[in-house]
């Protein structure tokens, strides 16, 4: 199993003693259970101790953002797992659910993980367990996370906003500033109607019918076939039309993926489509970041505004989510349209704004290159490495945190 790189990164920087959490102990005797509670504590995490899921519903702190419900399964009741597994379908939105056993049937395991509101950790070591599923600091199962990618996740807030040219020029951008052996990868997961080869001019070959239903074929050699290597030492995957098949897409799928591609990365851009699916949640909360990109007009701002919402219900919270408006006009003083009025909106959010350069951008179409190669000195080439410079310290403040 290597797709539970996700659920572990869930919530990466949330402030883990503000979240409700809740430890399921039916069983007063169960002495694991009090050791679990007062491991809770260690972390400055106060446990209300419920009998079983249906109080946890109705406590009063449940419901007050995403709560952590830890399901402790010392005595070996198969029945948990599944009383576990059928909460956290059922209360997504609310709970991420910890279950906490020392085996569990892969059916279970998946069943759990497809959910994208559980993990299931192991009771050996289990303090480090619990922080790696607060702090996201890494797998049980699959070796340290801490060696793998910082994931920044480009959100379109509409279609059509520029999503994919701020992925790929941030790549280019961040490609260019590391040291030789940093990698750097930009993903296109718009399955149906990937254009990222098409903006550097490349036959795509990142193929989905080579690992749709196979993902445990995706290892590191498959993943140096499916990538295309750029000049500029960005890896771009991006795939050729396949209409039928991504509506099959499943999330285990996507988190084998990513897991595999992050092993090898420094940085993994993920270029997400505009319309939603079932992974779409797990992948924005594992990611170290997510950048919402959208427009400056008054509808543009709405539909960022509502992602925005999004990202805070998925405890996503301002340290790890940023806004690109993207296309900007200037007025005669060279002064960004509406920019105040703009900030005012989304204070205390990281807004950054990217002009429309059409001079710029077609040059880049037409030769083929990405902009920060053909106009690196223009105005939209500050802009990006401004994001590119973002997204450096979230690194930084990454690797300092692990
Ligand atoms: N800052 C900018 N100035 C001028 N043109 C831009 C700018 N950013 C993007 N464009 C152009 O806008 C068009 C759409 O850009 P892009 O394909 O990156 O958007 P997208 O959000 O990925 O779209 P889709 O929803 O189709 O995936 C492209 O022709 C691109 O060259
Ligand atoms: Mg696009």
């Amino acid at each position: 199993m290597t797709y539970q790189l996700l659920p572990h990164r869930q919530n990466l920087t949330t402030k883990v003693d503000s979240v409700p959490t809740f430890v399921i102990q039916p069983n007063s005797s169960a002495s694991q259970d009090d050791l679990l509670v007062k491991q809770l504590a260690g972390l400055g995490r106060r446990a209300n101790v419920a009998q079983s899921l249906n109080e946890v519903r109705k406590h009063p702190d449940y419901g007050k953002g995403k709560s952590f419900v830890f399901v402790p399964n010392e005595a070996g009741d198969a029945s948990l797992a599944d009383a576990a597994i059928r909460f956290a379908e059922a209360e997504s939105q609310n709970a991420f659910v910890v279950y906490i056993t020392d085996t569990m049937s892969a059916d279970a395991y998946k069943r759990l993980v497809r959910t994208n509101a559980g993990e299931w950790i192991k009771w050996d070591n289990l303090l480090q367990e619990i922080k790696d599923v607060f702090h996201g600091a890494g797998g049980t199962q699959t070796g340290s996370a801490t060696d793998s990618a910082t994931i920044i996740s480009f959100l379109p807030a509409k279609g059509g906003v520029g999503n994919t040219t701020l992925a790929l020029e941030t790549g280019v951008y961040l490609a260019s500033t590391q040291k030789r052996d940093a990698r750097v990868a930009v993903l296109d997961l718009n399955f149906q109607s990937s254009t990222l080869a098409d903006y550097v001019d490349l036959e795509p070959r990142f193929d989905i019918a080579e690992f749709i239903d196979r993902p445990e074929r995706l290892d590191a050699q498959l993943v140096e076939i499916l990538s295309n290597k750029h000049s500029t030492q960005v890896d771009i995957f991006s795939c050729p039309p396949r209409l039928a098949l991504s509506h099959d897409m499943q999330a285990e799928v996507i988190f084998a993926l990513l897991d595999e591609i992050s092993k090898k990365y420094t940085y993994v851009l993920l270029d997400l489509p505009n319309y939603w699916h079932p992974w779409f949640d797990n992948v924005l909360q594992g990611a170290s970041a997510v950048i919402v990109t959208g427009e400056g007009t008054v509808p543009s701002i709405r539909q960022i505004a509502n992602k925005q919402k999004h990202l805070d219900e998925l405890s996503i919270g301002p340290d790890r989510a940023a806004i690109v408006i993207n296309g900007c006009q200037t007025n005669f003083l060279g002064r960004i349209d509406r920019k105040s009025e703009i900030e005012r909106t989304f204070a205390g959010r990281q807004v950054f704004f990217v002009r429309r350069d059409t001079d710029a951008v077609t040059e880049a179409a037409n030769t083929g290159r990405p902009m920060m190669q053909t106009s690196p000195r223009s105005s939209i080439g500050k802009n990006i490495r401004r994001i590119g410079s973002w997204i450096e310290s979230i690194q930084t403040h990454s690797l300092k945190a692990s």
